[in-house]
């Protein structure tokens, strides 16, 4: 049988079971922009039948701009304060699948709450996987450098220590978005249903 071919009844009743252990606890992405938060988390919702949040849109309706003009106008500070405080509410509203911002997960504060009332995802992008996907929109602040490849790479650098710390680690890759999800239903069946937590194999070599 296809690898692909698993039963719609197993898989339904798998996602079932993961809701239910989530109890109130939300499903929370992080990692790099351009990783696949929105477009992973938004699929893993639908699956979990849960709302999807966005950090990033909720921020800029609470403040009525857009985070490019947030930064211009406030700073950079202003807009982590506003993150954490709006990443706060959210995880009070749960349960519900959170993609959040690429620094988000960086503040020790919101990293607590994370751990207290959701199970994080990091969804691990290579750097060229990141630069390709980040290419396409001019919108992310922290990019508008000279060289927006290094600054990636530095980003990863500091980063990537830090995002190492949620419960699970899915490779985000160029593969058909179902696959990423499968892999998300996979890791938290085994860390919430399944006993111990299961190492999530690197799979970035596979189609
Ligand atoms: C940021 C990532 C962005 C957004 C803001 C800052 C970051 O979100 O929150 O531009 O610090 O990496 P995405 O990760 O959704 O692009």
């Amino acid at each position: 049988m296809p690898e692909t071919a698993k039963p719609a009844s197993t898989s339904a009743s798998q996602d079932a079971e993961i809701t239910t252990a989530l109890g109130t606890r939300s499903v929370v992405l992080v990692g790099m922009m351009g990783a696949g938060k929105s477009t992973i988390g938004r699929r893993l919702s639908v699956r979990l039948r849960l709302p999807f949040l966005d950090a990033d849109t909720e921020i800029e309706a609470a403040a009525g701009m857009s985070i490019p003009d947030i930064f211009e106008t406030h700073g950079e500070p202003q807009f982590r304060d506003g993150e954490a405080r709006v990443i706060a509410r959210l995880l009070d509203s749960g349960p519900a699948v959170l993609a959040t911002g690429g620094g988000a997960f960086m503040r020790e504060e919101t990293r607590s709450r994370i751990g207290a009332k959701a199970v994080s995802i990091w969804l691990k992008a290579d750097a060229d996987i990141i630069m390709r996907r980040v290419k396409r929109r001019a919108d992310r602040p922290l990019l508008q450098t000279t060289d927006p490849a290094a600054t990636v790479g530095r980003l990863m650098s500091e980063r990537e220590p830090v995002y190492q710390r949620a419960d699970l680690t899915i490779w985000s890759r160029d593969v058909p978005h179902e696959k990423i999800v499968d892999e998300c239903i996979e890791g938290l069946h085994a860390l919430l249903c399944g006993g111990a937590a299961k190492e999530i194999p690197d799979r970035r070599g596979a189609t």
